[in-house]
């Protein structure tokens, strides 16, 4: 493979420093072999720039910080090849979190503010033995929540919503993946209607606008139209019945 010269369009702002308007900034790079964008960008600020930001912890699409726009279309920095992306790259940061500066955004709140007004935990009467033996679960079940609990919460499909963008208070891909979660758990004795209640509204489940932008982006591949069927055929059951 020829040796690129690639040419990076990052975006800098630092909210700590108002008064230097955001802009976007360009730095050149020769690109090795096998090259992420994680490489990329911890080359740009070993060599280039010290106070260039961006999120990274595992290097390996399992912690989920280092979501960004690439090109336009977001995505996880790590996994990211640079010889899958032309000459010239645009890094933006992920739209709808809060920016903490240049490429890196606090998904952090955000998700954790998901999960209070989700309630995401398991809801149950039963009293907790640590000595009674391990409840058995059949094995396709535990399959279908372990395929919900996939999601790394990077955000990408929460920047990729176009009523995400438009409302801050819509649940999202990841919101609805995370109830579907819970609906088929048998432990939580939620009945169908009361996460109704919090969620079969506009800013929840009747919010998407169905262009599923989500299910193409998500880096761990939920299948998150799935999820969403299953969630709105759920829901508009329980809002009929009441149960
Ligand atoms: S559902 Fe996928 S795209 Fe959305 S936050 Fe989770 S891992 Fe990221
Ligand atoms: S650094 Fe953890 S997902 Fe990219």
């Amino acid at each position: 493979m020829a040796e690129r010269l690639l040419t990076f369009s990052i975006f800098r702002y630092n909210p700590a420093t108002p008064e230097i308007p955001p802009r976007m900034q360009e730095f050149q790079l020769d690109e090795t072999p096998n090259m992420t964008l994680f490489i990329a960008l911890n080359r740009l600020r070993e060599e280039q720039d010290p106070s260039l930001m961006f999120d990274f912890v595992c290097r390996a699409a399992v912690c989920g910080s280092c979501g960004m726009l690439i090109n336009g279309r977001p995505g996880l920095a790590c996994k990211t090849l640079t010889q899958d992306l032309p000459d010239r790259i645009t890094l933006m940061p992920l739209p709808v979190f809060k920016l903490v500066g240049d490429l890196s955004v606090d998904t952090g709140v955000w998700f954790r503010q998901l999960n209070e007004n989700l309630e995401a935990w398991i809801h149950t009467d039963k009293e907790f033995d640590p000595r009674s033996p391990e409840e058995r679960m059949d094995n396709t079940l535990a399959q279908e929540i372990y395929e919900a609990e996939r999601c790394i919460e990077c955000g990408s499909c929460i920047a990729a919503c176009a009523t995400a963008n438009m409302r801050a208070d819509f649940l999202g891909a990841a919101g609805l993946n995370r109830i579907a979660r819970f609906l088929i758990d048998p432990r939580d004795e939620r009945s169908p209607y009361q996460i109704f209640e919090v969620v079969g509204t506009d800013e929840g489940v009747f919010g998407c606008i169905g262009l599923m932008a989500c299910d193409d982006i998500c880096p761990v591949e939920i299948p998150l139209q799935q999820q969403l069927a299953l969630v709105r055929r759920k829901m508009a059951w329980a809002g009929l019945t009441g149960k």
